[in-house]
């Protein structure tokens, strides 16, 4: 069964894309049934009309409140039916009243470091990479995890690839590079719900 998928976006929409192309090319036997964004007119959503899926933006200037706008994400969401749920660069942690319409639907993040390092609240896109320049690691990379109800960053890794960090790097290139392997990541992440999901013949 191709499996279906819901993806929440906050803004330039890569990890998306990476999703949309492996669907088309058919390197994944999965289909983005939904795409739901916090914040209105950004690039990602533009990747979901170009690509003919149903997307909408729930933001807290409509909803009056982050737990309102979230409580109708998450609706909007369970509508599509998805049988996964992929946080793609989603920039707001998510509360109670997002979690508890989900029900037992599985959800993934992508993360741009190799967790538990460099993880939590407020470790979102840039900071990240200039947290670990910062700390001198010698590497970093992308993690796909598990996301449960308050446990930011901390849910069972799916996926985890491995950049080296070079000297010389600025948090713009060691970002570069990181978001390479995330798009590697995220595919294969949810190839792995595929799988598992797929009866033996
Ligand atoms: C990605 O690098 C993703 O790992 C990061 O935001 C970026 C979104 O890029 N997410 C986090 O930092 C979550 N803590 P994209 O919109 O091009 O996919």
């Amino acid at each position: 069964m191709t499996l279906p998928v819901a993806v929440l976006v906050s803004g330039r929409g890569s990890n998306l894309q990476a999703i949309l192309d492996a669907c088309a090319s058919g390197a994944l036997d999965a289909r983005v049934v939904y795409v739901a964004s916090n914040h209105a007119g950004v690039p990602a959503l533009d990747r979901a009309a170009s690509a003919g899926v149903p997307h909408g933006a729930f933001t807290v200037a409509d909803f009056g409140s982050r737990a309102a706008a979230q409580a109708a994400m998450a609706e909007a969401v369970m509508r599509t039916d998805p049988r996964l749920v992929v946080h793609a660069g989603f920039d707001h942690i998510l509360g109670p009243e997002y979690f508890v319409r989900l029900g037992g639907t599985p959800v993934i993040n992508v993360h741009p470091a190799l967790l538990p390092l460099f993880g939590g609240r407020g470790m979102y896109g840039v900071r990240v990479h200039e947290s670990v320049l910062a700390a001198g690691a010698t590497e970093s990379g992308a993690t796909v995890h598990r996301v449960h109800p308050d446990t930011i960053d901390l849910g069972e890794v799916v996926v985890q690839r491995r950049v080296p960090v070079l000297s010389g790097d600025t948090p713009e290139m060691l970002g570069a590079r990181v978001l390479e392997q995330e798009h590697i990541a995220i595919v294969e992440a949810i190839r792995r719900f595929v799988l598992a999901t797929t009866p033996l013949r």
